[in-house]
């Protein structure tokens, strides 16, 4: 009788109990005009691995297709957080995906136990793929919302602006939640309702807010949003534009005591602006039609700035000043401006959107449309940039 307790222990144990579940995403990351990455959260530790196949009208099982693992120092690693980047994509063109978890059970010495495996397939008519960016495209749509600090009903209003077969991308100019204090107010806060609206198949860039800094989760940011260059500084090119999404760190001094000792944004800044000097160099930057920076806090506000965006603007605005920027996207203020360029140490124009509003931005040969867009549905505000 206890044999065969045993091996129906062993059986259930195999067959039912407790198979690997991914309980968040995946959703899309990081999409350049040649790379994407895929991140997932499984509740039991897994190799992880990507499936990916151009949409061309051939089923998804035509060919085998290419495998991408996370890995790192040559060694695919596992884990509960997957993050899998795939590369050798063509700019403008659509691919599906799917992705696959196999749980490690244990390890001894140098072996691995693997268990079941738990796939979510992004492909076929419900999925019908996602867009790498495409630099010589002549127009885009893309959204953008900020401080939106993890309110859903903002964020499910708000997120109304997006319009499938239109919107391309959407970016968040961060504070999209309070703080980090765990990463299930990550997704619980705003990376749900993406995923369930868009994500699968539409990229967001989270733009760094001062928020966005705060908690002992924060510094986990980059396992969640990664970035084409790994910092949370970083460009992108789709549409005859150049983006420029900067970070400009924490608002206060760095020694101020909410900061615990932990703050060292000053540095970081530096290292940014080192940065950006060589990014407005590039050719990539010089030669596109339209350039659009953005920046949670924007250096606006004369004697009224904090030390963050204070700062940020004495190192970054002589730089963007020599090369010739369209437009900055600001948030942080939770209130709209229009800030034109001779009321700030900038050469261009300053944008700031409020926290109740969505920007809508068209970019065509007309030039760069923003409409501000109410929880309603309602254009508030509407500016040109040439
Ligand atoms: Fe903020």
């Amino acid at each position: 009788m206890k044999k065969l307790l045993l091996v129906a222990a062993l059986f259930c144990g195999v067959y039912s109990a407790q198979a690997i579940k991914i309980i968040y995403g995946p959703y899309l990351q990081a999409v350049t005009d040649t790379e994407a990455t895929i991140v997932w959260v499984t509740d039991q530790q897994a190799m992880s691995w990507v499936e990916v196949a151009p949409v061309d009208g051939t089923n998804f099982y035509n060919v085998e297709r290419p495998k991408f693992y996370q890995t790192y120092l040559g060694k695919r690693v596992f884990g509960t957080e997957h993050q899998v980047r795939i590369t050798g994509l063509e700019p403008g063109k659509k691919y599906c995906y799917s992705v696959s978890s196999k749980e490690v059970l244990g390890t001894r010495r140098h072996r691995l136990h693997y268990g079941d495996i738990v796939t979510a397939r992004i492909y076929g008519r419900r999925y019908p793929g996602f867009n790498t960016l495409d630099p010589k495209k002549e127009s885009t749509q893309f959204i953008v919302l900020n401080d939106i600090h993890a309110k859903q009903e903002k964020m499910d209003a708000l997120l109304n602006t997006f319009e499938d077969g239109k919107t391309e991308m959407v970016f968040y100019n961060g504070d999209m939640v309070s703080q980090v204090p765990n990463v299930e107010i990550l997704f619980n806060g705003f990376v749900n309702a993406s995923i369930e609206r868009f994500a699968r198949q539409i990229p967001f860039y989270l733009v760094r807010g001062n928020h966005e800094t705060r908690g002992v989760f924060a510094t986990k940011f980059l396992d969640y949003f990664p970035t084409p260059t790994g910092k949370t500084y970083f460009t992108l090119k789709h549409a005859d534009t150049f983006f420029i999404i900067l970070d400009g760190g924490e608002d206060k001094p760095d020694s101020d005591l909410e900061y615990y000792e932990t703050a060292v944004y000053d540095q970081f800044r530096r290292e940014e602006a080192e940065w950006l000097k060589k990014v407005v160099e590039s050719e990539e930057c010089k030669s596109a039609k339209h350039r659009i920076v953005l920046m949670h806090m924007a250096p606006i506000g004369g004697k009224n700035m904090w030390h963050g965006p204070k700062y940020s603007g004495e190192l970054f605005l002589p730089i963007l000043n020599k090369a010739n920027i369209t437009l900055m996207l600001g948030g942080h203020t939770h209130r709209y401006s229009y800030n034109k360029p001779e009321e700030t140490g900038a050469n261009f124009p300053i944008l700031v959107n409020a926290h109740n509003t969505a920007a809508k931005v068209n970019i065509n040969n007309n030039g760069v449309k923003v409409d501000m867009i109410d929880m309603t549905g309602k254009v508030v505000k509407s500016h040109i940039f040439r």
